[in-house]
């Protein structure tokens, strides 16, 4: 079934290192901020675009280290609604924030599909990962940063079968991330 057919698209969307690390063991971030070296053929974003296209995100979803990390970073969804997965009795800190713990097509499929469309799935990796084997990502979007890292936590460090992706758009920017776009293969 397609995406429009199913009336919701859920799309996987996290920022790797190019030895295919998301996070450091020591959580710190600074890996993925810019470094001023400019790859003139790239494009960039201005703040008004990026806030456009944040607008267009219906609803985040997250594994519950991610949703902490988020909280101890500076909370990066703004008003948008969360849901949060998780397992364990977490106290609510934010409005939008909602907890799901229970089979994650039921999530997709009764609790977020009737209410909406555009459903990003922003990690961490254990999430990402479930929600690959049970075939609930419609698209991936993976943001490669220009930095080895050696050590971390893995992209998809699991147990995913071989199955070919679309790819649908790359976009290189100046600041030397590049952005690849794929569609899932028709089921
Ligand atoms: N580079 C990037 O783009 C990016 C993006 C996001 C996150 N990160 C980083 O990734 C790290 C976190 O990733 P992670 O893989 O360790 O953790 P995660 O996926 O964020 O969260 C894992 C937790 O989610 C809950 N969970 C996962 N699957 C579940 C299921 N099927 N049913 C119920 N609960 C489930 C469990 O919570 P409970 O233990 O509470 O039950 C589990 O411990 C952080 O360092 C974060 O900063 C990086």
């Amino acid at each position: 079934m397609n995406d429009a057919a199913k009336g919701r698209s859920v799309t996987l969307h996290l920022v790797s290192s190019l030895d295919g690390f998301i996070a450091k063991k020591d959580n710190s971030i600074s890996w993925l901020e810019c470094t001023g070296s400019v790859y003139e053929a790239g494009v960039s974003v201005s703040e008004e675009e990026a806030a456009a296209f944040l607008k267009t995100i219906d609803c985040y979803v997250l594994g519950s280290r991610t949703y902490e990390h988020a909280l101890e970073l500076g909370w990066p969804y703004g008003d948008t609604p969360v849901v949060v997965v998780t397992r364990r009795q977490l106290p609510p800190e934010k409005k939008s924030v909602e907890f799901y713990s229970g089979d994650l097509r039921t999530l997709v499929d009764v609790k977020l599909a009737p209410r909406y469309r555009n459903i990003w799935l922003v990690g961490g990796a254990m999430l990402c990962q479930r929600f690959l084997e049970l075939g609930l990502v419609d698209e991936i979007q993976l943001t490669i940063a220009p930095v080895l890292l050696g050590e971390g936590l893995r992209l998809f460090g699991g147990s995913l079968t071989e199955q070919r992706w679309n790819l649908k758009n790359v976009v290189a920017y100046k600041n030397g991330f590049v952005e690849l776009s794929y569609s899932a293969p028709a089921a």
